[in-house]
């Protein structure tokens, strides 16, 4: 087994978003507390973050809190955010070394201060890396990013900025927190959940879709690399028939 060697380096996806899931029933497998999972999945992180950029991807997008993950007991809930603040801060160094632009997606204002402080001095001290550029999902809802960029477009229209006749589905676009990112190709959800749980809901729409059994704290490299084979498996007919996709690269 060694998918690295298979993928074909000309059909990489520039995105790919993931929904780790599994942390919980992880910890629960083993008679610990769902924290001891979540700790487990910051190693599946730093794989993975290793494991795209080893690989040239452009784009990771995790999904690291829901606005809906706000409604966990409040123990769960100040775990994760003590360990997004300790893994931020451990991960400098390395993001550093790796050449990794961080950004983060989401209500970031409903974060605690401690987690917006450090998010923010690493968002800046990695903006002029040039390799993978790694988005945090926090706080995050797509319904609730669609909405805000409808209040931005519409308080333009009533400022007379735009017109009605300007709303296109690039505006929109513009108007939504990845602006300027290309659409996820592919998308990731681990635990063996078919759901997309409010995440990227307007930049999937063409997004193939991956489902993986295992629970994100054992989630590999080489289970990241077996999504991106599958994906390049599949024919992406964005709607046209397989008969001229084949004409379209003949
Ligand atoms: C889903 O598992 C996981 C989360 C809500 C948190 C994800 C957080 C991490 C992987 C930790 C650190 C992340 C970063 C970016 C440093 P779950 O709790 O829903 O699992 P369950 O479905 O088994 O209950």
């Amino acid at each position: 087994m060694n998918s690295i060697n298979t993928i074909n380096k000309d059909n990489l996806p520039k995105h790919i978003a993931i929904i780790m899931d599994g942390n919980g029933r992880w910890a629960k497998k083993r008679g610990q507390q769902r924290v001891f999972g979540h700790k487990n999945g910051v190693q599946s992180v730093r794989n993975i973050v290793e494991a795209a950029g080893q690989i040239g991807i452009k784009h990771l997008t995790l999904y690291a809190f829901s606005t809906e993950n706000w409604k966990r007991p409040k123990t769960e809930v100040s775990a994760l955010m003590t360990l997004f603040i300790t893994a931020v801060k451990n991960e400098t160094k390395n993001l550093m070394k790796n050449n990794v632009k961080l950004n983060a997606i989401g209500s970031l204002e409903n974060l605690p201060k401690s987690v917006q402080e450090n998010l923010n001095k690493i968002i800046e001290k990695t903006k002029n890396n040039t390799g993978l550029n790694l988005i945090l999902a926090l706080s995050y809802s797509s319904k609730q990013e669609i909405t805000n960029a409808v209040k931005n477009i519409s308080s333009d229209i009533q400022k007379g900025k735009i017109s009605i006749n300007d709303i296109t589905e690039e505006l929109i676009s513009n108007n939504l927190q990845t602006k300027g990112i290309p659409n996820p190709e592919l998308l990731i959800r681990t635990s063996g959940e078919n759901r997309i749980s409010n995440f990227l809901l307007w930049q999937i729409s063409y997004s193939e879709l991956y489902f993986s059994e295992v629970l994100w704290p054992d989630f590999s490299k080489e289970h990241f690399f077996e999504a991106i084979l599958e994906y390049q498996k599949r024919e992406r007919r964005f709607g046209k028939t397989g008969e001229q996709l084949k004409e379209d690269k003949s």
